[in-house]
């Protein structure tokens, strides 16, 4: 069975074809990374007029990869929450107008949940039951995952999320945009006992988290009390030393909460996911806590880190399986 799957929730435009759920035919993400650039972050009205531009050479590119035309396919299934709102609606828009010419079931996809399921693709990985490390620009989220679409939210950040808190650091220390691949870039050349950032940790069971403290530190450490300063004025040692320091501090805080909840959910079996889980020293270092621990991690290569349509497609096929699928009135919800 052939899901086709639509993802813009944010600044990627992504189609993609899997079949049954696990082999990747053909996807295809367009990146608007250019476009924000000189704005330092995402414009979302920016990022809704260039969804549009793009859905129908990516849908296009995406079938053509797949060898199909899009009546071959036996669904589509697209993100319709969280996200930008006019950016999800464009994905949203699409598939509906697919849906309703070919007479094909719409399925709604949840795009946090699409992030654990990144993990299965190209593979036959069940890792069910686990702990899941959702980190994103977005959203920061621990769920105890009982199978491929049930997901209990047991953590979540109560401010700013892990990847905001990367882009926001970077935008301190003056590196380009996006945020999160400078400094991993950067972290490389640092040492991440340079400086100590204070780490958090939050909730009844110390499975919530906060990034927004460390943010602020990282402002003062650079700019000085009176915030006088710049990043301008450092060097890039000094500048490598911050970035590895913050971030070291944050991939602590996930690791250790990571731990936690699977010690406390007694599952043999970590997942990570999302557009952090690129983060070269988050994935060595989660890999070596759970191996620790006697755990298994499994960590989806970068490509499908990020945002993309094949992670939709995929868990698309186990909610169309299961009969969650939406009238063409569903509606799009940031
Ligand atoms: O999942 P994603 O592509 O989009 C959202 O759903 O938000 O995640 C994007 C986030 C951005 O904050 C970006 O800076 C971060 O993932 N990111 C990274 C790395 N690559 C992307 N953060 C740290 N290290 C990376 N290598
Ligand atoms: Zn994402």
């Amino acid at each position: 069975m052939k899901i086709l799957g639509i993802e813009s929730s944010c600044d990627e435009t992504s189609a993609a074809v899997v079949e049954d759920g696990r082999g990747v035919l053909g996807s295809v993400v367009a990146s608007q990374v250019d476009l924000h650039r000189k704005y330092g972050g995402v414009v979302p009205e920016l990022a809704s007029r260039a969804h549009v531009e793009c859905m129908i050479p990516v849908l296009t590119e995406a079938l053509e990869a797949a060898g199909c035309g899009v009546a071959d396919v036996d669904a589509v299934a697209v993100v319709n929450t969280p996200g930008l709102i006019g950016s999800l609606l464009m994905g949203v828009t699409a598939a509906k107008t697919l849906c309703w010419l070919l007479d094909k079931p719409l399925v709604p996809v949840n795009h946090i949940h699409a992030h654990v399921y990144a993990v299965c693709l190209d593979t036959e990985l069940s890792p069910w039951p686990c702990v899941s490390l959702v980190v994103s620009g977005g959203h920061t989220s621990l769920f105890h995952s009982t199978g491929a679409l049930d997901h209990a939210c047991i953590g979540r950040t109560q401010d700013d999320a892990a990847g905001e808190a990367f882009d926001k650091v970077a935008a301190i220390l003056e590196l380009p945009y996006p945020g999160g691949p400078s400094i991993d870039r950067l972290a490389r050349r640092g040492n991440p006992d340079a400086i100590h950032f204070k780490r958090s940790s939050l909730g009844p069971e110390g499975l919530d988290f906060s990034f927004s403290g460390i943010k602020t530190a990282v402002l003062y450490h650079v700019r000085g009390t009176d915030l006088s300063r710049t990043a301008a004025s450092m060097d890039e040692a000094a500048k490598a030393d911050v970035a590895a320091s913050f971030q070291e501090a944050v991939v602590d805080m996930l690791v250790a909460a990571t731990m936690r909840a699977a010690n406390a959910r007694h599952v043999d079996t970590v997942v990570l996911g999302g557009g952090v889980a690129a983060n070269s020293r988050l994935r060595a270092r989660l890999s070596e806590a759970a191996q620790a621990e006697g755990l298994t991690c499994h960590i989806p290569p970068l490509a499908y880190c990020t945002d993309n349509a094949a992670m939709v497609a995929g868990i698309g096929f186990h909610l169309l399986a299961a009969g969650r699928t939406a009238h063409l009135d569903v509606e799009a919800t940031a």
